[in-house]
């Protein structure tokens, strides 16, 4: 049993010199002095000797299995110091060494013409409305009933307008008018707000049509408001946000929430009115729409028509985005492509 015992140390010894990482050391630990290890067993057999045997045998072997374990634990304590001190040196941080690039972002040339638009706004008077009343999944009650477009209207027509198919009379707003509505409901004149907002419709997309797209909605309801403080406002804002030097024209035109109605062409960026493809040769391109408030609508909303008047406007941000900066197709807003957006 001695010499059993010494050849299991022997072997062990030399599975140790052969050791080269922790879980080497782990492996030995388990195949000689677990419980099932190989030491353990000779231990076991220790109750068929005599006494004097016993004693012997039992130190020698108590002896050995110290000093393996010591040993183990010593090549242990070396292997834990080295591969710490490797790991170390790997991660070490050279903190001479320049940074990583990280390229700044910008402001989205939508988000900085709207934010230009609505300052220039704000300069003439009107606030911003709270975005719970200019929500951009509305009711087909804001989007169109009460802005007084009849129910028959094309623009309702599923071609135009998105309609979600879970939920009745539920629309992807097609016009931030609807919080004309939301604002009149909750607020009596005088009022003076706009609404900037996201807007969806079902387009075929081109240079010039994409199926969402922004508008900023404006409202301005009180005592004695007529149409020409319209043209005064639009007139003043144009010429804040173009400069004096752009020709601009109001046109008569049709809209179910306003009368008259009215819109507003500046002329061609591209062609400066000769005519081109951007403006389909007619030399002007179309920024907004607009109107004194029809009697109907204040009435739906309890505002007496016959005490007070307003005027609205609805102008898109694309567009006007388009024509200060001479962009020629809409899609490159939405493309993400940075070669564009980095040149705002
Ligand atoms: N909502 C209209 C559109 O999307 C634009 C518009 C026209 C808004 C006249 C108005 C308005 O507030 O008075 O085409």
């Amino acid at each position: 049993m001695k010499e059993q015992l010494e050849k299991i140390y022997t072997s062990a010894k030399e599975d140790l010199s052969k050791a080269q990482t922790i879980s080497d050391l782990d492996e030995i630990r388990a195949k000689y002095l677990s419980r099932k290890g190989e030491f353990n067993e000779i231990k076991k057999n220790l109750k068929n000797l005599s006494d004097e045997d016993k004693r012997i045998v039992g130190s020698l072997a108590n002896e050995i299995t110290r000093n393996l374990e010591t040993s183990i634990q010593a090549k242990h304590d070396e292997f834990y110091k080295k591969e710490l001190d490797e790991k170390l040196a790997k991660e070490r941080i050279d903190v001479t060494l320049p940074g990583k690039f990280t390229p700044r972002g910008k402001v989205h040339p939508i988000t900085s013409t709207t934010n230009e638009i609505v300052a220039s706004l704000q300069s003439l008077g009107f606030s911003v409305v709270p975005d719970a009343l200019s929500p951009e999944v509305e009711t087909e009650y804001f989007n169109f009933d009460m802005l007084n477009v009849p129910k028959d209207h094309p623009a309702r027509d599923v071609q135009d307008t998105f309609y979600t198919l879970n939920a009745k009379n539920v629309v992807l707003r097609s016009q931030t008018s609807g919080a004309q509505i939301h604002v009149m409901e909750e607020q009596k004149p005088p009022i003076r707000v706009i609404a900037p907002g996201r807007v969806y419709r079902n387009e075929n997309i081109n240079a010039r049509k994409y199926n969402f797209f922004h508008q900023i909605e404006g409202l301005y309801v009180d005592k004695d408001i007529t149409f020409g403080d319209l043209k005064g406002v639009l007139n003043e804002f144009i010429r804040i946000y173009f400069g004096a030097s752009r020709p601009t024209r109001f046109r008569s035109s049709f809209f179910p929430f306003t009368e008259p109605s009215a819109e507003v062409d500046v002329q061609c960026i591209m062609c400066e009115g000769k005519g081109c493809k951007t403006c389909s040769g007619t030399g002007w391109l179309e920024i907004l729409g607009c109107g004194m408030v029809d009697p109907n609508v204040l009435r739906g909303v309890g505002i007496d028509p016959d005490v007070y008047t307003g005027f609205a406007f609805g102008m898109g941000v694309e567009r006007l985005a388009m024509l200060k900066y001479a962009i020629d197709d809409i899609r490159l807003f939405f493309n993400n492509d940075v070669r564009f957006l980095k040149q705002f």
